[in-house]
């Protein structure tokens, strides 16, 4: 993408700017002070064992979780613990309006359409013209593959089929980033590889991904970097060559040896 290139050359600053969040569920402390940025244009990967807060980090960046310390910065809005009401509502509709969110359970709206499902958001929140909605929508569609199943519900498709709709609802906002939680975990491996095909071609076309997964492989091939989450700290990150190849903390070596299988 040109836009992209002509971004990073100019030097923008980071689409997620994350400092210092802490998140407590009542005595344990889920987060422990993750500091983490991503860069326009960037797949960041996060790793790590079960509990170690992925999903908690990824709820709090989208503003379905609030947070207790820290700050996090999307596409140049700020969400902050202690916020007048006003001012936090404001900063979750821009945040919202600029972050896309991929769930392991799909969470398509089974009364509606596929067609429907994406152009809910798109008519209703964003106030596109309805037509000009759906022609979008079918363009995504046919992105994911999906052309021919725009008139039925998501009920009678199968989890890959499902989870490709949920990807083209995503962008259908046209989002900065997109965040991913664990979107293949549920699938068998055909249908996992449907989607991380359709993820691999969103990342080569400068869409910017941060992605919680199992998938090692589409890891090592898409992220430009990996961060592994352990007990609410980030313990080790960097390039894929280095964290999946050459880690160097324990956690991640067994992390990998049991995702590898
Ligand atoms: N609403 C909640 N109330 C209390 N504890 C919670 C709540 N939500 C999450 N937790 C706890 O926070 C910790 C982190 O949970 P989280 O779901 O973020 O982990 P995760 O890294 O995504 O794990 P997994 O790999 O199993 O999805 C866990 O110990 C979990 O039990
Ligand atoms: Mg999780």
């Amino acid at each position: 993408m040109s836009e992209v290139a002509s971004a990073r050359a100019a030097g923008q600053s980071p689409v997620i700017r994350v400092a210092d969040l802490h998140k407590r569920h009542g005595e344990l402390e889920v987060l422990r002070g993750i500091t983490l940025e991503v860069q326009r244009g960037d797949v960041a990967v996060i790793i790590g064992p079960s509990g170690g807060g992925k999903s908690t980090f990824l709820r709090c960046l989208n503003g379905l979780e609030r947070f207790d310390e820290g700050r996090v910065t999307i596409h140049g809005t700020t969400l902050l613990p202690q916020m007048e009401r006003s001012l936090e509502a404001r900063a979750l509709r821009e945040v919202r309006a600029h972050v896309g969110m991929v769930f392991q359970q799909f969470h398509l709206f089974p009364h509606m359409t596929v067609l429907e499902n994406i152009v809910e958001a798109p008519i209703h929140v964003a106030h596109v013209p309805p037509e000009e909605a759906r022609t979008r929508a079918r363009t995504l569609l046919e992105r994911v593959g999906l052309a021919a199943k725009a008139e039925r519900r998501p009920g009678v498709l199968s989890g890959g089929e499902q989870q490709r709709v949920a990807i083209a609802r995503a962008l259908a906002m046209n989002p900065e980033v997109i965040l991913f939680d664990e979107p293949t975990s549920s699938l068998d491996p055909r249908m996992t590889g449907e989607v991380l095909s359709v993820m691999s071609d969103l990342a080569q076309e400068g869409l910017t991904m941060l992605v919680v997964t199992h998938a090692m492989a589409f890891a090592r091939k898409a992220a430009k970097h990996v961060h592994v989450f352990h007990e609410g700290r980030v313990v080790e990150s960097g390039p894929p060559e280095q964290v999946l190849e050459d880690p160097r903390e324990r956690v991640t070596r067994e992390f990998l040896r049991l995702a590898w299988g």
